[in-house]
Order: structure tokens, then C-alpha cells, then sequence
């Protein structure tokens, strides 16, 4: 399946780009190579190869938007953020080792990441920074959307509240690696746009999801801790307009990408793939 061949690609570069021996490393190495969908990484390389690009030029944008999305996680799960102590069936970065080697671990992945793109010699001056300015835009809307998410504990807000929070804390970097891989492949300006139309959409469905299966996935699948959002008092699509109805909300957005995708100058039969995929995950 193209999907795995796209995984172990990017596992052998993450494992490539840190290599690098010392403390510091070793929580990063814990952490990013523990696992995970890798759903960001896969984006960049399917939206890349709907355009034949060469993957070898994907290979940076893919492990920085992972480093970013690892990073994300390790302090998402800190106690003074989400307080959980469950990632990839293991112990959270900050279990495992303590919670400033955590902090530390993800300050040096958001700076690796940067690292990678800017040290990739296959791609030229003009795509590096049109790559960097997308990540860097990425990565400050993520934190924006966590600080969010920490700002509304225990509130009772209103859907649009969380769709704007969902789109900053997680759609931001999905949508950033469709960008990341439309950039490298050099297509058209209305490619670029369906793609993006496309890419919020996912975006957002994937956050819903993920509220959703908060509620519904025992930890033992899900790999971190159920209920983590209702314990926490979170305000999630499910507390505020119910399960039925917020399944229904991302199921209607995977559709929507999905038909985005037909106006595409391409056969995007591997994205339609990756929805079907995405719709019925289980962690
Ligand atoms: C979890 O993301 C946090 C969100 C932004 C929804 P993923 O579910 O993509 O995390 P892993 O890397 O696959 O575990
Ligand atoms: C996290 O959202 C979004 C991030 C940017 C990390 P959650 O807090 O719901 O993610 P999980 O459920 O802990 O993976
Ligand atoms: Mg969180
Ligand atoms: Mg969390
Ligand atoms: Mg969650």
C-alpha cells in the first residue's frame, strides 16, 4: 500500500535526522519515533506525487512537519497543559524522562524542523523560503490555538469558538503539509487553491474526530488516555452540540474534500484514498 511505503520513507529519515547522540536527543528520538498515523508526512508525499514530483525533495518538508506536529504533542501533554501521561502506549515524554527534559525536547524538535528545510540541498534558495514561511506561519497558529483551547477550560462557548480553535491547533499544520507539498511540486495557482480548500476542510474534521474519539476509543486503541477532554472540563464538539451530531459535522467535511478534490487538474485517486482512510480510523 503507497500509504506504508510513504511511512517507512519517513521513518528512516526521522530516525536519519536524529542521529545525533546526547540526552536531548534521546527524549526527541522517544517521542517522535514511538509512532503515530504520520498523517501529515503522508499528505506532503500523496499531494507531491499527484504532480510527479521527486519524493526525495519531500523528504524535508515531510519530517519538519512531523517534528513540528511531535513537539505539539509533547507539550500538549504536559501538566500544565493537557496533564496526560499516555502517548503511543507509552509513557509521555515528560513521564518518561522529566518535565524539563520535555519542554527542552520540544523546543529542539520546533528547531530542527526549521533545520532540516533550511539545510536540504536538493531544493533551491526561493522554494526554501516559501517553505519556511509556511511552516513558521504553521507552527505560531498551532500555538495560538492551543493557547486557545487553555483559555476556554471549564467555559461554555459557542461551536464557532471551537471551530476557530480546532482550525488554528490542528488544522494549521495539516493544511501546512498540503502546502508543503504543493510548493515543492510547483503547481498551478488553482491547484494550489482546491488544495487548500481541501486541506481545511480534513483539517477541521480531523479535530472533531479527534473529540469524538476522546469519547469513544478505549486508551488501549486510541494509545493515549480516554476522556481526557471531559476530565479536563474541555469544551469539545461532542460536549457542546453531542456525539451524533459532531460525527455527522466531520463525516460531511471528509465529503466535502473529497468532491474539492474532482476540481483538480489531476487524478487525485491516492487523496481519495487517504479520506476513505481517515474517515474510518480508529485512533
Ligand atoms: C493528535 O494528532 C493531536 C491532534 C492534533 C488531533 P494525531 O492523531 O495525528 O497524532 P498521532 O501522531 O497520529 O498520534
Ligand atoms: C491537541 O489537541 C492539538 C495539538 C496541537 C497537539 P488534543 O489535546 O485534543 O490532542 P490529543 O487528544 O492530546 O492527542
Ligand atoms: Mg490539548
Ligand atoms: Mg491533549
Ligand atoms: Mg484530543
Amino acid at each position: 500500500m503507497q500509504f506504508d511505503t510513504h511511512v517507512v520513507r519517513l521513518n528512516s529519515k526521522l530516525d536519519n535526522y536524529l542521529s545525533t547522540q546526547g540526552s536531548l536527543t534521546e527524549a526527541m528520538r522517544y517521542s517522535v519515533l514511538a509512532g503515530g498515523k504520520r498523517f501529515r508526512p503522508i499528505l506532503a508525499y500523496c499531494v507531491a506525487s499527484l504532480f510527479d514530483t521527486d519524493l526525495n525533495k519531500v523528504d524535508s518538508s515531510a519530517c519538519s512537519v512531523e517534528f513540528i506536529h511531535a513537539y505539539s504533542l509533547i507539550h500538549d501533554d504536559l501538566p500544565a497543559m493537557d496533564d496526560d501521561d499516555i502517548r503511543h502506549n507509552q509513557p509521555a515524554c515528560h513521564k518518561y524522562f522529566n518535565e524539563a527534559q520535555a519542554i527542552l525536547a520540544g523546543d529542539g524538535l520546533q528547531a530542527l524542523a526549521f533545520e532540516v528545510l533550511v539545510n536540504d540541498p536538493l531544493l533551491d534558495s526561493k522554494t526554501k523560503i516559501e517553505l519556511l514561511s509556511t511552516l513558521t506561519h504553521a507552527a505560531f497558529k498551532m500555538a495560538e490555538g492551543q493557547a486557545i483551547d487553555l483559555s476556554i477550560v471549564s467555559q461554555s462557548v459557542d461551536i464557532s469558538v471551537l471551530e476557530n480553535m480546532h482550525r488554528k491547533k490542528t488544522g494549521a499544520l495539516l493544511s501546512c503539509a498540503v502546502d508543503l507539498g504543493a510548493i515543492t511540486a510547483q503547481c498551478s495557482v488553482e491547484d494550489r487553491n482546491i488544495l487548500r480548500e481541501f486541506s481545511q476542510a480534513i483539517g477541521l474534521a480531523y479535530q472533531i474526530q479527534d473529540d469524538v474519539l476522546d469519547v469513544e476509543a478505549p486508551v488501549g486503541v486510541l494509545g493515549k488516555n480516554q476522556h481526557s477532554d471531559s476530565d479536563k472540563n474541555k469544551p469539545t464538539y461532542p460536549s457542546i452540540i453531542g456525539l451524533s451530531e459532531s460525527k455527522q459535522s466531520y463525516q460531511a467535511l471528509y465529503k466535502k474534500a473529497s468532491s474539492v478534490l474532482e476540481l483538480l487538474s489531476v487524478d487525485a485517486q491516492s487523496l481519495q484514498a487517504l479520506i476513505q482512510k481517515l474517515q474510518i480510523r480508529s485512533f
